[in-house]
């Protein structure tokens, strides 16, 4: 299986591209910067999250940056105008002190939360702003049962520490975290309650997503064998309503941090 399985179209088909980008407004209308020149957005994706910074800065250099080729391809095919740098948020740098640092859903792949934030934070100049949206829905049967059936033991030693969401803390870390270097921190969560059409609906969401690294790290026969019982569990959990809708609340994470003055 492929190392970095990121699949643009999957990423974005139907109605999820919409509701993957949802979050991205709701986190740039907190973000407390009118002017800005250089502005990042981290794990950019296809660009869907790198587009609404350019528009609410049109005068800004706004960066993507991300470090799947397929990803890359797809937001330089759609967008002008704006730069996609591949690179690895791990040990990624700006080229000079940045206004806005984002990420949308990107920071829940990279490890050590508390040095990666302590070190984003610090590529801001004085007044700018790290913006960060992150799934918190680990604790949901969408994400909890890729856990359960990881357990089995046809599978476990192959998943063991290498599923989505090791990296996650909760809200009081981050405001711990933030709060004595950060001039003002605001967090909240949001639970969308995400109505989807189709067959399989929550799998085929997943699949573009937090099955990647069940896929990356199965054979060809096992993933088949895990989807198979990861589907019918799913069916369950997630009921389609006569109306053809299946309801998927989905809960996300928000956190906003402003550079210290200097
Ligand atoms: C769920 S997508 C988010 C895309 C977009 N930001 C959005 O709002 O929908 C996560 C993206 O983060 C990228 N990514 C994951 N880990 C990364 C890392 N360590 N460095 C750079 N990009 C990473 C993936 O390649 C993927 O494109």
């Amino acid at each position: 299986m492929s190392s970095n399985p990121w699949n643009p179209e999957q990423y974005l088909k139907g109605t999820m591209g919409d509701l993957r980008t949802r979050p991205v407004f709701d986190l740039l209308a907190r973000v407390p910067v009118d002017t800005a020149t250089s502005v990042y957005d981290l794990g950019c994706g296809p660009g869907n999250s790198t587009a609404p910074l350019k528009a609410r800065w049109p005068g800004a250099t706004v960066t993507g940056i991300d470090n799947n080729p397929a990803m890359l391809e797809k937001a330089r095919d759609s967008f002008a105008g704006i730069t996609f740098r591949e690179a690895d948020i791990g040990t990624w740098e700006p080229d000079d002190p940045a206004d806005v640092i984002f990420a949308n859903a990107a920071l829940h792949w990279v490890p050590d939360h508390a040095r990666l934030l302590a070190r984003l934070l610090g590529f801001l100049r004085p007044g700018g702003c790290l913006a960060i949206q992150q799934p918190n829905n680990f604790a949901a049967p969408s994400h909890a049962l890729i856990g359960e059936i990881a357990r089995d033991p046809r599978f476990r030693d192959r998943l063991k520490g290498k599923l989505l969401g090791d990296f996650v803390q909760d809200v009081r870390f981050y405001h711990d975290l933030l709060r004595p270097i950060a001039d003002a921190v605001d967090i909240w969560e949001t639970e969308y309650a995400q109505p989807l059409n189709g067959a399989d609906p929550v799998l085929e969401w997943v699949r573009g997503t937090a099955l990647l690294p069940v896929e990356t790290n199965l054979d060809r026969d096992d993933f088949s064998a895990f989807v198979s019982v990861y589907r019918e569990k799913l069916r369950t959990a997630y009921p389609v309503a006569p109306d053809g809708i299946t309801l998927f609340p989905f809960r996300r994470m928000f956190i906003i941090a402003t550079g210290t003055a200097a």
